[in-house]
């Protein structure tokens, strides 16, 4: 069918080959770069930031998040490193899920992962301006306006609340010293003080597109200042983050692992977004394939040495940091600077830590936006996008029109979202990419005519062992029923059945698992990479899957209008 048109590897690699040809990208890329990159991509916003929340939910416990999470990534990175070095060219998932799947797919997966870098990087930009504002105050008299530093939105809020509280009686004096309320005073102040400009206040958060601008000069500059930027970065942050691992164990009280998992499982799972958006971007190294002098060794060694690295080093810190106070405390913006600040004689390396928040959050935004150009022009150079975003820059060998325009789709929410909203769809597009990635080496793997990649993923398999987990899942749960994995239909109420909606897709989707692994003899990693992302993408909230799909529906509608006439593929007309 011509939704499901398929590219053959032969094609998209004498394809890459002609570009490279005729003035394509630079190449200037090697294992130690490319180790580089991935780390620059993961440790940012995450770790230094949303995963405060997470720990004040689930504990102690949350290093069990860290963990497991670590390991359904090292599945998808398997297979991340499979395709990369079987197709090394720029499109990373887009590209794979078009020799496995078809157009249809590829395009929803290139659409999806707007998601992942564009709006990741809104994410990335928000917390970068929140560090960055508090280390301007806190190491100058300075003082950044409350309408600078937030979205529009947001204030509004909060000062509809905060008025609404004044009139009810409660005095401002009481709104900013209760914990509960203090959040809300910024906001307050950012929409009581804006300028006005036709009549419409003007708030944004100005540094986080600052940020935004100076790294979308740099990617357009080109691959070989990025890279060395992003090395530069690397260094600067894992020295940090090991300080903080090795001065930190000095400083840790093993009675605050108990309890440790205060708020059950249910708890615990609340934090599976903010944990999983700590390790999302090795894959974004993927789409330099184009810019590696020998991609197809280098690009499965990076991917997989910098989730190995990352996953050390965070399952470190969530020990450091869940025992050097008392979980209850971690609701905060900055927990990793917010522990040592409580050590007297360790208030100096809590300045140190903000500086180089701020260093690795730019490096994650740095590599975001190399990402995503780069699909772009893979996309536009199939046809489902217009020409223009496939042109590279004359001198500095970068797709240049892309790169201006990922600048642009991540300023513009700047203005208007709220950090929340957009780490969890972000998170959304990512699992998603990941659980099609994984399914296309399993779709890969079945035709006997596919072409050996030079990385393959060990093989075991998985016949008897998914369809035992399956049984095993549903009898434990039969006997426990706990509430999280309550797959009784009780309609108890609409409300309470729309938010099991993901878990039900779930069930369904492993059932169909079972039988299929039992009956192709599946790869183990990549089917155990498949099920573990969907389970995760299952614990995001149903408004996310409803968001998700929304964006999605955009999506087609685009494909449907524009790229499906254009595409190389479709039928030439005479
Ligand atoms: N993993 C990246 C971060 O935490 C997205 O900022």
């Amino acid at each position: 069918m011509s939704l499901f048109r398929k590219k053959s590897i032969d094609t998209i690699l004498k394809n890459a080959e002609a570009e490279s040809h005729h003035g394509g990208l630079a190449k200037h890329l090697g294992v130690r770069d490319l180790t580089a990159f991935g780390i620059a991509a993961i440790i940012g916003a995450g770790i230094f930031s949303t995963i405060g929340k997470a720990s004040a939910d689930g504990g102690p416990g949350v290093i069990l998040l860290f963990i497991f999470t670590a390991i359904a990534c090292s599945f998808a990175a398997f297979a991340y490193a499979e395709f990369a070095s079987l197709i090394p060219v720029s499109g990373s998932a887009y590209t794979y899920s078009y020799v496995a799947f078809g157009e249809l797919f590829a395009w929803i997966i290139g659409w999806a992962l707007i998601m992942e870098y564009a709006i990741g990087n809104v994410t990335v930009a928000i917390s970068w301006s929140d560090y960055f504002t508090s280390l301007i105050q806190n190491s100058s008299s300075y003082r950044v306006n409350e309408w600078l530093c937030l979205d529009y939105f947001t204030a509004k809020q909060n000062y509809g609340t905060v008025m609404g509280m004044l009139a009810a009686g409660v005095p401002l004096d009481e709104i900013k010293s209760n914990g509960q309320t203090a959040g809300l005073i910024e906001g307050f102040m950012a929409y009581g003080s804006a300028p006005k400009l036709f009549g419409m206040r003007i708030i944004f958060d100005g540094p986080a597109l600052l940020i935004n601008v100076i790294i979308t000069m740099l990617v357009y500059r080109g691959i070989k200042e990025s890279r060395n930027a992003s090395n530069i970065m690397v260094i600067i942050k894992i020295v940090v983050v090991l300080l903080v691992i090795f001065v930190g164990a000095f400083f840790v009280n093993t009675s605050n692992w108990n309890p440790f998992l205060p708020n059950g499982i249910g708890g615990l799972l609340s934090g599976i977004s903010a944990v999983f958006f700590a390790y999302i971007g090795f894959d974004a190294i993927s789409t330099t394939a184009e810019e590696c002098k020998n991609p197809q060794r280098d690009l499965p060694r990076g991917i997989l040495y910098s989730i190995i690295i990352c996953t050390i080093l965070y399952v470190a810190i969530a020990l450091v940091v869940t025992g050097m106070v008392s979980y209850s405390e971690l609701n905060v913006g900055d927990p990793l600077a917010y522990v040592f600040e409580k050590v007297q004689s360790l208030h100096w390396l809590s300045s140190v830590i903000a500086v180089s928040a701020v260093v690795a959050m730019a490096s994650v935004m740095l590599v975001f936006q190399l990402g995503q150009p780069r699909i772009w022009m893979s996309m536009s150079r199939d046809g489902l996008l217009p020409p223009a975003f496939a042109k590279i820059h004359p001198k500095f060998k970068t797709p240049s029109f892309s790169t201006i325009f990922t600048g642009f789709l991540v300023a513009v929410p700047i203005f208007f979202v709220d950090i929340n909203m957009v780490t969890d769809i972000c998170s959304a597009g990512t699992l998603f990419a990941f659980c099609l990635v994984c399914a296309g080496v399993l779709k890969l793997r079945m035709d006997p005519t596919a072409p050996p990649s030079k990385f393959k993923t060990p093989y075991v398999n998985s016949k008897f062992i998914i369809a035992s987990l399956f049984i095993l899942t549903i009898v434990l749960m039969s006997i426990y029923n706990k509430p999280w994995v309550d797959y009784h239909l009780k309609f108890e109420s609409f409300n309470a059945f729309l938010t099991k909606i993901p878990i039900y897709f779930f069930f369904i989707g492993f059932a169909i698992l079972s039988v299929m692994a039992f009956k192709y003899n599946f790869s183990l990693i990549p089917t155990l990479g498949l099920l573990s992302c969907f389970y995760m993408l299952s614990q995001l909230g149903y408004k996310n899957w409803l968001y998700f799909t929304i964006w999605l529906i955009i999506g087609l509608i685009i494909y449907f209008a524009y790229g499906r006439k254009h595409s190389k593929l479709a039928p030439q007309k005479n």
